[in-house]
């Protein structure tokens, strides 16, 4: 065979053999950082006020899920973290499924009024983590405007 073929072909190999070990590691070394789960926490939980307030329970059931994904992903990425003595899962379940429960809870009965009061359950429990693990200077709160200009909050008559 003509060695420059033959050359070009363990080229070629070789750089298959390159990219093949490269691409799968760049995106196992992305983690995302406990303050980047929280900036999308407390994006869902605003979200999740204006579902309940326009009564739209599909899309409040849907923003809990999204929450309880993000809580999964903090434990998960970040099982302890700084200063922080106790485990984070130990924390987020002891703080968040109880108030979690409770706005589960209201959303099946389509309760408004549970719902604010478990919202605010839900509020208060984020802000006493916050407190516990020293980082009470983020403080969360009942939403005071909405800011998701281009998502429909109402229920979508076309939904099933
Ligand atoms: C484990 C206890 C714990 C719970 C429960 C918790 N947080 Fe946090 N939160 C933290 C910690 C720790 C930080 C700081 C993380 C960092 O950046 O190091 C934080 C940071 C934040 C920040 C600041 C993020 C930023 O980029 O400005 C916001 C906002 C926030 N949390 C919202 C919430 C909301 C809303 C809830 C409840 C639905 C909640 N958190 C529940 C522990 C908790």
């Amino acid at each position: 065979m003509n060695p420059t073929i033959n050359t070009l072909k363990m080229l070629a190999g070789g750089i298959i053999l390159i990219a093949s070990t490269f691409t799968p590691t760049a995106h196992a070394e992305y983690t995302p950082g406990l303050g980047e789960i929280m900036a999308q926490t407390a994006a869902r939980h605003i979200k999740l006020w204006y579902a309940g307030l326009a009564e739209n329970w599909q899309l409040a059931a849907y923003e809990i899920d999204e929450l309880k994904e993000g809580f999964a992903d903090a434990g998960h990425y970040h099982p302890s973290h700084k200063q922080i003595k106790q485990k984070l899962p130990e924390l987020l379940a002891g703080y968040m499924d109880a108030p979690m429960a409770q706005l589960v809870l209201a959303i099946d009965q389509r309760n408004v009024d549970g719902f604010k009061k478990a919202y605010d359950t839900l509020t208060t429990a984020c802000n006493a983590c916050h407190i516990a693990t020293e980082f009470g200077f983020n403080q969360v709160q009942r939403p005071n405007f909405n800011p998701f200009a281009n998502q429909a909050f109402v229920p979508n008559p076309g939904q099933k």
